[in-house]
């Protein structure tokens, strides 16, 4: 990949990304036209759905639906089989940008060969672990088993030489930060996604007196707006207490530049959009770039780093 010019470049595990917003591995990011679309798009990485080992149809519709400031879904992890994200690396190459595979298998077992499968392939740059689904019926997240969570991450050093990372569900306790920022610090991981949504949450049509979505009950996780301050809190927790070499990733509520300047104020090194994506399609890279960069130069910034982490606090 070639040198990036610009002052407001980062990087992450390694990679120069172009610009500081890419795609969650969420909404619009199966198929291989979707993905061809963000190759297309400003999106600085190109991130696949989460795949496990076998193609998925997810749970019933509707599963999907936008609320006034955010989104619930509760889809069931669709996706098309990991085979079909190695077949479509070689055609993402020409775009010239990081292909991240995210991973989340059903048990550690489908992890361990997928994980050991997707390590063989050149296309694939890294992978994003995923510790957080809260949609499979049945299967608790595992980043919140401290236990799993350590047994996971032991297996997967052993079987892989690429940079990966891993994508958190969101904590609410000092204690559960600590707790997990120790077993990470333990791992070779490159890189910390947080958050996924915010799990099973409950939104009510008072018209029609029925939950906006089928699956679980009408139980789905939460994005966008609502999610954006404890998304912020998850980002700055994990930015004290990690390892400096672990970059981390804020995903959660970013519609506008302003929204990932204050994720970077929390010390993320780059951005992914969900929620806004889903909502505005790959229009939205281009946009949130535009804004993330003006607002940057009207404070008369030069670099990233300059306020990366440097939120300020009342003494
Ligand atoms: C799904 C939802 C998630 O939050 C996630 O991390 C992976 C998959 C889903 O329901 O498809």
């Amino acid at each position: 990949m070639n040198e990036i010019k610009n002052k407001f470049k980062t990087s992450i595990a390694g990679f120069q990304l172009h610009n500081y917003l890419f795609n969650a591995s969420g909404p619009r990011c199966m198929t291989l036209e979707e993905l061809i679309a963000l190759g297309e798009s400003r999106s600085s990485v190109i991130l696949s759905k989460s795949c496990t080992l076998l193609p998925r149809e997810g749970n019933p519709e509707p599963r999907y639906f936008d609320l006034p400031l955010g989104s619930i879904n509760s889809m069931g992890l669709p996706n098309l089989g990991y085979k079909k994200y190695v077949e479509f690396a070689p055609l993402l190459r020409r775009y010239n940008k990081p292909y991240f595979v995210s991973v989340s298998g059903l048990s550690l077992a489908d992890n361990i060969t997928m994980i050991s499968e997707l390590s063989e392939v050149p296309e694939i740059d890294a992978f994003e672990l995923n510790l957080s689904c809260p949609n499979v019926i049945g299967k608790p997240q595992i980043g919140y088993d401290f236990e799993q969570t350590k047994q996971v991450l032991d297996e997967v050093m052993k079987i892989t030489k690429k940079p990966f990372g891993v994508k958190l569900p969101p904590y609410f306790d000092f204690v559960h930060f600590e707790e997990m920022a120790k077993i990470l610090n333990k791992h070779n991981i490159a890189f910390v996604t947080c958050i996924n949504s915010i799990g099973n949450g409950l939104f009510v049509d008072a018209d029609t007196e029925k939950a906006v979505i089928k699956p679980k009950g009408g139980f789905g996780g939460l994005g966008g707006e609502y999610v954006k301050p404890t998304a912020l809190a998850n980002v700055k927790k994990f930015y004290e207490l990690l390892r400096k070499d672990i970059a981390i990733i804020g995903v959660g509520g970013i519609a506008s530049g302003m929204d990932a300047f204050e994720f970077l104020l929390c010390g993320a090194s780059a951005v992914q959009i969900a929620t806004a994506y889903q909502k505005e399609g790959t229009a939205v890279f281009a946009r949130i770039e535009k804004e993330f960069i003006e607002f940057l130069e009207k404070k008369e910034y030069n670099s990233l780093s300059e306020a990366k982490g440097k939120l300020k606090i009342y003494e």
